[in-house]
This record gives C-alpha cells, structure tokens and sequence, in this order.
C-alpha cells in the first residue's frame, strides 16, 4: 500500500514542555489508523503539527509528494494550503458554530469550495451518510445532543471532499452506543469514499477495533505500533489501556 502520510522523527516544544520527542509514523493511503494514548500525551500536538499549527523544532511531515512541515518554517505549507491539499481536521471538543443552523455550519467546511452546485450536491450527500443532520438541518447548533454535534462536525470536515480526515477524539464524552454508531459511519466512509482516516482517541478498544493499524503514545513518543489486532491482544495495551 502506499504511503500517504509519513511523519518522520518530529519534535515539537511548548517553551521549555517536550510535547513531541522523535515521533515518526505513517498511514497508509485507504487505511484506519488510530493513534491512542492517555490525557497529556501529546496526540492533538501531533494532529495540529500535521495541519501547520505548531511548528517543529525537528523533523519532518509530508503528504502523498509534498513535504507538509519541516523545522524550516519558510519550508513549510500553510495552514490553509493544507486543507487544500486535501486534509481535512475534526478539532477536540468539535468546534461548531452554535448559533449556526447545521446546514450553516456545512457550508462553513465548504470554505474552499467555489461551485454551488457542487456544495448544494456535497450536503444532500452528508445529508444521506447522516440522516438526523438531514433531519436538523435547519436548527440551531446547539440543540443538537453531543453525538449529533460530533457528526455533524465530521459531516463539515468532509465538505471539503478530503482525501485524508483527521479525528480527534470524536468519542470524547459520548456515550458507548453512539461512539460505536459514528465509528460505524467513520468505517462506512472510510470504505465507500476511499477517504484514509487518521483516528486519535483516549478509547483504546474502540479505536483499535475501528482501525487496521494502531500506535501507542506516551509522553510525547510512540511506545508501540502494529497491526490493531495485534495491539489489542498485547499483555501491554491490555494493562494499560483496557484495563485487563
Ligand atoms: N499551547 C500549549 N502550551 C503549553 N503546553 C501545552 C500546550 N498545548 C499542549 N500542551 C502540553 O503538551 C502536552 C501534550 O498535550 P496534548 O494536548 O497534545 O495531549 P493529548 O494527548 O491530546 O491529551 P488529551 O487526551 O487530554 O487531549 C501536555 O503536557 C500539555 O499540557
Ligand atoms: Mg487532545
């Protein structure tokens, strides 16, 4: 398979805090891969480093065949040219306009994209992956409960029709039953789209469930990777993460 995000022994430094030591890891392209971790970790370090958001001091990031970040700013890509490079972001904590209908908040994550018809058609389309935002469209934001946030908050990061969704933590503080249904429509997407996903989450099990590949972070480094299957059954994720 090839490879469509390689990210090669990066570090990134808050002041004097190491958030990142010599990480490196890659997805490859039509892969689920989860990165999971404990609070602190450094896992939305590495998903803003990806999207330009924090600097590295070391290393490097690149995507398909452009290098996206470097230690050299001058070197590196912008925010925005990211997303246009077709990577695509679902921030902690979702970030949605509250007082903004759902479908506002869907051509808020079509910024990028000039034809109306082709806004008009990406909508129906999420409309379709997820039919209670269809149902929303036109309520306010914040009447939605906190799964239909999260997938409407998906729902606008493909709008943008990306080739690699970024997630992080889209199970924070829901329930079992709807983590597993957005996971659920995560895969649906993932296969029906061909969209890669790159899936951070403090839920161990259910993240290395819904991936192929999986990494472990502590501390600002990666402790362990390999097939999900394998980390699952490993007497160390099983210890620290699954509470076995
Ligand atoms: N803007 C910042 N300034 C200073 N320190 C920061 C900043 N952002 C994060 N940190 C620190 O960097 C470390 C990694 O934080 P990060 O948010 O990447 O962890 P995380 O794995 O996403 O945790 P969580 O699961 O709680 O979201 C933590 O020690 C955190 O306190
Ligand atoms: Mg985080």
């Amino acid at each position: 398979m090839a490879e469509l995000l390689k990210i090669e022994d990066i570090s990134v430094n808050y002041g004097a805090i190491k958030a990142l030591k010599n990480v490196s890891m890659k997805v490859n392209k039509g892969d689920i891969v989860s990165l999971i971790g404990a609070n602190g970790a450094g896992k939305s370090t590495l998903l803003k480093a990806i999207v330009g958001l924090e600097p590295l001091i070391d290393g490097s990031i690149s995507y398909s065949d452009s290098i996206l970040a470097t230690n050299n700013v001058r070197k590196s890509i912008s925010t925005e040219n990211i997303a246009k490079l077709g990577i695509s972001l679902v921030p902690e904590g979702r970030h949605v306009f509250a007082d903004m209908s759902v479908e506002e908040n869907l051509d808020m994550g079509a910024f990028l994209v000039r034809d109306d018809a082709i806004i008009r058609q990406k909508k129906e389309e999420m409309f379709e992956f997820f039919p209670i935002l269809g149902e929303r469209r036109n309520q306010k934001t914040r009447s939605l409960s906190g799964g239909e946030q999260q997938m409407m908050a998906i729902a606008r990061a493909l709008m943008s029709s990306p080739n690699l969704l970024l997630l992080d933590e889209p199970g924070l503080g829901l329930a079992p039953l709807v983590v597993q249904d957005i996971f659920d429509k995560i895969a649906y997407i993932n296969k029906t789209e061909k969209i890669t996903v790159f899936l951070v989450e403090q839920n161990a099990k259910m993240a290395l469930k819904a991936s192929t590949e999986g990494y472990v972070m502590e501390n600002g480094r990666i402790v362990l990777s390999g097939s999900s299957e394998e980390l699952l059954t490993s007497k160390q994720v099983q210890e620290a993460y699954l509470g076995a």
